[in-house]
């Protein structure tokens, strides 16, 4: 059997006849940049997460850079981020003349570690940035008592994680704001490059809605320096369209990777962790192994696809040498040691039994 680590085909056959009729609407009905469908689905997306505003942009990370330029971040200040996850938060951070602080990741969960966090906090720290790596929500009970405790705000990066929720409160809405990406391969994906800001506070959204359209408050009226990121109409009305499946295919993630963690426990090998409350949506089902890379040759002979996120921890980079005190040991460890196995709504319960089968034998 030949089993790609992410096959988006499946999905793209399955959506490809109502997403022909979409940009039929949208080329012959609506403005291709800031249409109706913007606005609806900044509405729907908002409704889904019980929040007040969603603002549509380009990507997520611009939605972190116009975040962080909202909450006025910039020279001097610190801001927290996780060891290892992708870079974009520490990315915008330094974009801003601020300096990432690097604390370490959880080693059973992945997500930054709230008990390592106070350590890291100083009279110059005025943000947090948890990342929901994998789809599991960062511990944000902890992290936003601690917030709240020194002051300090927190921007939530949900790139990885839209529908995740802990105690029934989603991801994005415990922050001060929350960011998103729907960038192809995510739970909700479009077909192109998009990111969403999604905050309860009015006067941050109106910020942020400003800084995303060159500081305009409305047509030619510009009161402060901003820049272009605009979700294009076509993403919107596509993103609109597959909300409507996200919970299917959460609950499609979800119960593969039951089926995963059935067939390989016992094995030597850490499985995925889930703390009680915590809902996992499983944009990625991870394994840690200390013969990671030898695993995934293996596989990769049997046909079945893997993927490594990430091969190096961001605090491990080279473009952030100047930042990090090199005091993230288990964010380096789980950059030698991370596997993604092939986790997609469309993967059938056969191709996952070949993929237990095979890493039975290679581990047993
Ligand atoms: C955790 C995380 N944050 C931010 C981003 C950046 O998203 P975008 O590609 O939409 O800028 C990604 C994308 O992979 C991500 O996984």
């Amino acid at each position: 059997m030949k089993i790609p680590f992410l096959d988006l085909y499946r999905q793209q056959k399955q959506t490809l006849s109502a997403i022909q009729r979409l940009l039929n609407e949208v080329m012959l009905q609506d403005s291709l940049l800031g249409g109706k469908a913007v606005r609806a689905f900044e509405d729907s997306f908002a409704t889904y997460l019980n929040i007040s505003h969603t603002i549509a942009c380009a990507n997520c990370t611009d939605a972190l850079e116009i975040s962080l330029r909202a909450l006025g971040i910039g020279e001097g200040d610190e801001v927290i981020v996780p060891a290892n996850g992708w870079m974009s938060a520490a990315e915008a951070t330094c974009l801003l003349n601020a300096k990432p602080v690097f604390v370490d990741n959880h080693p059973e969960t992945y997500t930054i570690d709230p008990e390592k966090i106070e350590a890291k906090i100083t009279s110059k720290t005025k943000a947090i940035i948890p990342i929901h790596l994998c789809g599991y929500p960062a511990d944000m009970p902890k992290i936003c008592a601690l917030a709240a405790r020194y002051q300090i705000k927190v921007i939530e990066d949900c790139a990885q994680a839209h529908g995740a929720a802990i105690d029934g409160k989603k991801v994005g809405s415990w922050g001060d704001l929350g960011t998103f990406s729907f960038y192809p391969t995510k739970n909700l994906g479009g077909i192109g490059d998009a990111g969403a800001i999604v905050s309860l506070d009015d006067a941050l959204a109106e910020a942020c809605r400003q800084i995303a359209s060159h500081g305009q408050v409305e047509k030619n009226k510009h009161i402060r320096l901003g820049r272009n990121s605009r979700m294009d109409t076509f993403q919107a009305a596509v993103l609109n369209f597959k909300l409507g499946f996200l919970e299917e295919w959460n609950e499609r993630r979800r119960a593969l990777a039951r089926k995963y963690t059935e067939a390989l426990k016992g094995l030597p090998i850490q499985l995925p962790a889930e703390q009680s409350g915590f809902h996992h949506v499983y944009h990625l089902y991870v394994i840690q192994s200390d013969r990671r890379d030898w695993l995934a040759k293996e596989l990769a002979k049997m046909g079945v696809g893997t993927a490594i996120h990430y091969p190096e921890a961001v605090a491990d980079m080279q473009v952030f040498q100047e930042y990090t005190k090199h005091d993230t040991p288990i964010a380096s460890k789980q950059s030698a040691q991370l596997l993604s196995l092939p986790l997609y709504p469309e993967l059938e319960n056969d191709e996952l039994e070949y993929i237990t089968g095979c890493l039975q034998k290679l581990l047993k």
